[in-house]
């Protein structure tokens, strides 16, 4: 059966950019105090705190996607090293070196956004510096690729090429990007391979979260005992970068980028088409 996808009007557009300006705020506070010796504990306190400031609500708190998973405890994913998505933050300090990805999300008048950054705490090695910079890349280079009348697949063969072009990477298949609206999961899945001109047409009023997940080796997960904690199983570090966009009729409007994506888009002649307030 071909999903439902749900498509905003303009007035919902917005208030799904409400809730990417949080998220986007959250992630810069967030990255800003990512160093050695702070704990991913005191990052989820800093997106608490955004989330307070700014009048929304999380997501990810108490989210469970069912078939007997533990309620998330956490309003924010850390990721450290060898972790691929879904750490929960603890007490544990960041090194220098340390690879982190921060991946976050917020509502606002019951629309979603998520986004997702990938940092260093203090030095990052060259190999670490190259793995976020790959799936950084190809995170903008599969929001390039959408296009209204375009599909699903042209994002997610973009993603692909981008990072095949890099080098040998472990392209993360066990989890993918997803539609994004009244629910943080939505149809379609977005993942991270795939075939140009296949899947959903994209059209007005479709949101999607956009979220390459790559190691330096092999791209095998496992669940630690917790059920959330993703580590790829030869050890390999992963990086995790994410944005919740949507297609508009003049460009790309990237909701959960502070400026709407158009320093981004423009540096790579895409168009920015954001809708007027
Ligand atoms: N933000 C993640 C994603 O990109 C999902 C987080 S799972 C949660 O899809 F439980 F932490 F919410
Ligand atoms: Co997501």
């Amino acid at each position: 059966m071909r999903p439902v996808l749900e498509l905003k009007t303009p007035e919902q557009l917005k208030t799904m950019r409400r809730a990417g300006l949080v998220v986007a705020h959250a992630l810069r506070e967030m990255a800003a105090a990512v160093a050695p010796g702070v704990t991913t504990q005191d990052l989820d306190a800093i997106a608490r705190a955004v989330l307070a400031r700014e009048g929304a609500a999380s997501n990810f708190l108490g989210y469970s996607p069912g078939w007997g998973m533990p309620p998330y405890p956490a309003t924010v994913c850390t990721s450290v090293n060898d972790t691929v998505v879904h750490g929960i933050p603890g007490d544990r300090a960041l090194a220098s070196g340390d690879l982190v990805s921060i991946d976050f999300g917020a509502v606002v008048d019951g629309f979603h956004g998520d986004a997702a950054v990938t940092v260093a705490a203090g030095q990052a090695s060259p190999q670490a510096q190259k793995l976020s910079d790959v799936t950084r890349e190809a995170l903008w280079a599969g929001i390039g690729a959408a296009r209204l009348g375009g599909r699903v697949g042209d994002i997610s063969a973009a993603v692909e090429r981008s990072i095949r072009q890099q080098g040998r990477y472990g392209i993360i298949r066990d989890y993918t990007g997803h539609g994004i609206g009244t629910a943080m999961h939505m149809d379609p899945d977005v993942p991270n391979y795939g075939k140009p001109r296949k899947g959903p047409v994209i059209v007005e009023g479709l949101c999607l979260a956009i979220e390459p997940m790559v190691t330096w080796g092999s791209a095998k997960t496992a669940v630690l005992d917790d059920e959330w904690t993703i580590v790829s199983q030869d050890g390999s570090w992963a990086a995790h970068w994410e944005h919740s966009i949507t297609v508009t009729r003049t460009g790309l409007w990237v909701l959960t980028a502070e400026d709407g994506g158009e320093a981004e888009l423009k540096a790579r002649g895409l168009p920015f088409g954001p809708l007027a307030d």
